[in-house]
């Protein structure tokens, strides 16, 4: 499939949005820095939280899993059997997890994932979401593919 560009110009803070690639749904999320904050708090509650098993390009490192931080690039589909995770910025969210900071919450099996994808501890899904290849062609133009 073709790259496909994202102008993440008009996204306000906090914000996701939703384009398709090789027929998957990719997310990106302009992280506040409250956001980028939770990455560590949340750290106990993780499977995988270094990403050991990868799921991302070799040039992706560290808890933001991202070029830039502020801006987070990842696959929307949940790692056990594909549902489309839901978009849970809120916190906290006690229905979900007592150490919820904001993520993902799948609704087909209860798997749940933090701002940068990675899944927490005793859910379904066995891996961190996967982030696609992906580079900035400008400050607000991110080219998946
Ligand atoms: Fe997401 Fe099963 S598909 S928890």
């Amino acid at each position: 499939g073709a790259p496909v560009a994202i102008d993440i110009s008009t996204a306000e803070a906090g914000q996701k949005i939703t384009v398709a690639w090789r027929g998957k749904p990719v997310w990106v999320i302009k992280r506040t820095p409250e956001m980028l904050a939770s990455l560590d708090k949340v750290t106990p509650s993780l499977l995988d939280p270094d990403s050991e098993a990868r799921q991302q390009p070799d040039y992706i490192k560290g808890a933001a899993r991202a070029i830039k931080p502020e801006v987070a690039v990842m696959i929307g589909s949940c790692t056990h059997l594909g549902c489309s995770p839901t978009f849970r910025p809120d916190h906290p969210a006690p229905d979900i997890d007592p150490n919820w900071q904001g993520g993902f919450y799948c609704p087909c099996h209860g798997s749940k994932f933090d701002l940068s994808g990675r899944v927490f501890k005793g859910v379904p899904a066995p891996l961190n979401l996967v982030i696609p290849p992906y580079h900035f062609a400008s400050d607000t133009l991110v080219i998946v593919g």
